[in-house]
Parts: C-alpha cells; sequence; structure tokens
C-alpha cells in the first residue's frame, strides 16, 4: 500500500523521523494478541495499543456490538435526553464497584474523566461554602492526560515543558521511585510509606482549609510503572479523610483488571472520592472515559435547582462507546478477565524478573500484568538505549513494547496473553539487549 504520510501530525511522535523509517509502523489489521501492519508483518502487541486493549483485538462479541449500535442509532446528545445505553452502563460500572463510588459521569477520554473530577472537586467545596478549598495536590512523574488541568495536577517535564498558563494552585507530592532502595521489587516495594507523609507538610503549610483534592495515580503509568510502596496509598487516603481533603483515582491505566483485579480499589482495598476510568472501559475500540463519584458528592450538587453541574461534552455516553463498554464488559466477565489467573501473573513475574542481569538493566518492576525495564542512561543520552531498544523489539523481533518515563520500557499486555506470548516478549528483550551498546 502507497500512502502519503506527510499531512497527519502525528501526537507525541517525532514526526520527521516517524516519516523517514524505512518500514514506517502502520498497522493495518489486528487480531488477538497481534497487529498486522501493511507490510504484513505480524506484530505481538505487548502494550495493549496504548494501555488499553485489555480484552485483546477485534474481539467479535465487541465488534458486533458497535456494528448493531452504528445501525440502529447512531447519535444522541445526553443533554437533556439520552439512549438506554448510558443508564445500564452507568448501572453496570456502579455494581462492578459495589462501594460508594455510586455515579457516573460519561466523558471521552482519560484527559477528560481528569478534567471532569477537578471541576467537580472545586465546584463541591463552593457548594459546601468553602470557596478558600482551592489547592490541588498532585504528584511528581504523575501523566494526567493532556488537558490544562490534567497537565497542572501531572508533572512529567516532558509532556509540560512546551507550555505555559498552568492551574495557579497544584502543588506536588514526590515521587515514590527509589532504585537505591527497592530495585527488582515484585509487586510493590518496600521502602517509602513515609513520603506520604509530606502531604501532612502541605497541610500544615498551606492549611487544609485551603486545599481541595489530592489526586493520584495508584501506579503512575506513564511516568515509567512506578509502583506505591507498601502502605502509602492508605496512608493518603487516612490523611484526606481526617483533613476533609477528596482524594481522587486516576485509574486510567490501573482500571479494567491491569493489576489482577477489576480495579486498584480492589487491589489495594483504597476507596477515592472519585475516580477517573477511560482505556480498558471499552477495551480501547472507541474512545470514552468515565469519571466515578461518590454518593455524598453528587447528592450534594442535588440540593442545587436546575442544570446542577455547568459541564458535559457533546459526546458525553456517546451511544458507540456504551455499546462497546457494555460489550467488553460482557467479555471481562464472561472470561473472568479482570481477576487474572494469579498463575500467570507469577509467570509474567518470573519471566521479566530472569532478565536481571542482562546488561544495561538497573531496575525491572512489576504488578499485575504491567511491567517495566529500567535501563542505565548513557552520559550524552539519556533516553538513547531505551529508544534503540525500542526500535530494535519492533523491527527485528516483531514486538511492540513502549518507552516511557525515561529510559524504561514498559508493558501492559491484553489480558488474554498466555505462556508462550509472556516467552516471546522476554526472548524478544534477551537478543535486543545482548546488541544494544
Ligand atoms: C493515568 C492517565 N490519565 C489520563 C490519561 C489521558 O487519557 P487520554 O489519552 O485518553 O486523554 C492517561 C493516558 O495515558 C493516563 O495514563
Amino acid at each position: 500500500m502507497e500512502l502519503n504520510l506527510e499531512s497527519f501530525w502525528l501526537p507525541f511522535t517525532p514526526n520527521k523521523l516517524f516519516k523517514t523509517l524505512p518500514k514506517a509502523k502502520i498497522i493495518d489489521r489486528a487480531d488477538g494478541m497481534y497487529y498486522y501492519t501493511i507490510h504484513g508483518d505480524k506484530i505481538l502487541d505487548a502494550h495493549g495499543g496504548l494501555w488499553c486493549c485489555n480484552a485483546g483485538h477485534n474481539r467479535k462479541e465487541i465488534v458486533e456490538a458497535i456494528q448493531q449500535q452504528a445501525s440502529k442509532l447512531d447519535f444522541v446528545p445526553s443533554y437533556q435526553m439520552s439512549h438506554p445505553g448510558t443508564f445500564l452502563l452507568a448501572e453496570k460500572l456502579v455494581s462492578m464497584l459495589s462501594n460508594d463510588l455510586q455515579y457516573v459521569f460519561f466523558t471521552n477520554s482519560g484527559s477528560e474523566a481528569v478534567e471532569t473530577s477537578l471541576k467537580i472537586a472545586l465546584a463541591y467545596w463552593r457548594l459546601q461554602g468553602q470557596k478558600n478549598k482551592k489547592i490541588i495536590i498532585g504528584r511528581d512523574r504523575a501523566f494526567h492526560g493532556t488537558g490544562f488541568g490534567g497537565m497542572s495536577v501531572g508533572n512529567l517535564t516532558t509532556t509540560k515543558q512546551q507550555f505555559n498558563n498552568f492551574l495557579p494552585e497544584v502543588l506536588h507530592l514526590s515521587h515514590t521511585h527509589n532504585l537505591e532502595k527497592n530495585s527488582f521489587s515484585k509487586g510493590q516495594p518496600v521502602h517509602g510509606i513515609e513520603l506520604a507523609d509530606e502531604l501532612l507538610k502541605f497541610i500544615n503549610v498551606h492549611g487544609a482549609e485551603n486545599i481541595a483534592a489530592v489526586i493520584l495515580e495508584p501506579i503512575s503509568g506513564t511516568g515509567g510503572v512506578l509502583i506505591p510502596p507498601v502502605g502509602y496509598l492508605e496512608k493518603i487516603r487516612k490523611i484526606c479523610t481526617e483533613n476533609d481533603i477528596l482524594l481522587i483515582f486516576d485509574e486510567v491505566i490501573t482500571g479494567f483488571g491491569r493489576l489482577g483485579k477489576p480495579f486498584a480499589v480492589n487491589y489495594f482495598g483504597v476507596e477515592p472520592d472519585m475516580m477517573c476510568l477511560a482505556k480498558g472501559l471499552t477495551s480501547g475500540t472507541v474512545p470514552m472515559g468515565a469519571t466515578m463519584i461518590n454518593k455524598n458528592i453528587y447528592n450534594s450538587f442535588m440540593d442545587l435547582e436546575g442544570i446542577e453541574l455547568w459541564h458535559g461534552y457533546t459526546y458525553s455516553g456517546h451511544p458507540l462507546a456504551c455499546a462497546a463498554a457494555l460489550a467488553t464488559l460482557d467479555v471481562y466477565q464472561k472470561e473472568n478477565l479482570l481477576n487474572t489467573d494469579q498463575e500467570l501473573i507469577r509467570y509474567w513475574e518470573e519471566g521479566l524478573h530472569s532478565l536481571k542481569g542482562e546488561k544495561h538493566i538497573i531496575d525491572i518492576r512489576n504488578i499485575g500484568l504491567l511491567g517495566a525495564i529500567e535501563l542505565e542512561c548513557k552520559e550524552n543520552n539519556p533516553v538513547s538505549r531505551a529508544i534503540e531498544t525500542f526500535q530494535k523489539m519492533f523491527y527485528k523481533q516483531n514486538c511492540y513494547v513502549r518507552i516511557t518515563g525515561g529510559n524504561i520500557l514498559t508493558m501492559s499486555p491484553p489480558l488474554i496473553i498466555n505462556k508462550f506470548e509472556i516467552d516471546k516478549i522476554i526472548s524478544s528483550f534477551r537478543l535486543v539487549l545482548k546488541n544494544i551498546d
């Protein structure tokens, strides 16, 4: 297939380089664990697209549900009207969580789910008559999408450095990544719970009466799969509760089975006041996000007359997205994908950690079906080894992994992965790393 690559400005991509690569990464079709390029190469997808295709690619049940919905109802807004899919999906999500998060606001992306949660947090405190509660606390190396709110509370330098005019009242906790103490941890690292006390310091300096919310990815995905130390999230929850500060979990990556449990909320046993979802919600098939909101917050808005929240998106609860999500959740349920076989998770863990000792590796970390390999940086170029590894994995090993958060290769495979495919990822890394300078 002859394609003119010029006019499309690819997101988060070195465009000039991409367009000169000998065999550009252009995917024609997908099936299960694999992508097929326009050149006919079969590529093992070790990243679930972009941390999202949890059910695997082109699942018949999901494809058919989208097709049927498109032929029945293409679009209806959810502004003062809606369609059955929104209500069915909201009910289903609430039943999956079975905690206080009983209300759902639909968006089209993770970024919008985050913006929605931040706006609701600020509006909530105004409703309570606490207009000074405006500070939002995020964390270093967090990624919360590309809206100005999400960029502000996140703190990944590369995603911020070209811009300015962020939200004015934002603070950042330290990230919890500690190679000296925690490298090669399996699952949660042991050291670092004390970092949660930084929140107390912020409260001492700025006053709880001025702090609206803390937003955290339970595990920083794009920051490089940074797993919270034992007890950290629990402590943050406790401090928030004691100081009347809302806690928002951004589960855009950790949601829908990534950790071997339906959500990080279930894995860590910590309940936030709001939660952001996207990606795995439709297994990547149709763009969709959602903000889950607890009863207390929702009910306080319901005391208002007329439109209770002046916020929404044209495509909030789009019929195709709802159909895709409902079918996806059915697939997850029928195949028990959200409670991944613990033996498979152990196999994944052992496979990854068997790479310890290979050239350049300074850390390997894993949790559920997430994994990361961190490489030692070259002095003159902090990410060159990761870039070379990523390219060789794709072009020489037909295996798609990603670079995130520095000299780090990450993996987030579809939850239908089997042992043979895990072996392929590990053996590909072993071969590629031997040939990296
Ligand atoms: C934790 C987290 N939040 C938000 C987002 C933004 O999601 P989207 O790209 O769908 O806007 C991402 C994207 O990777 C993410 O990882």
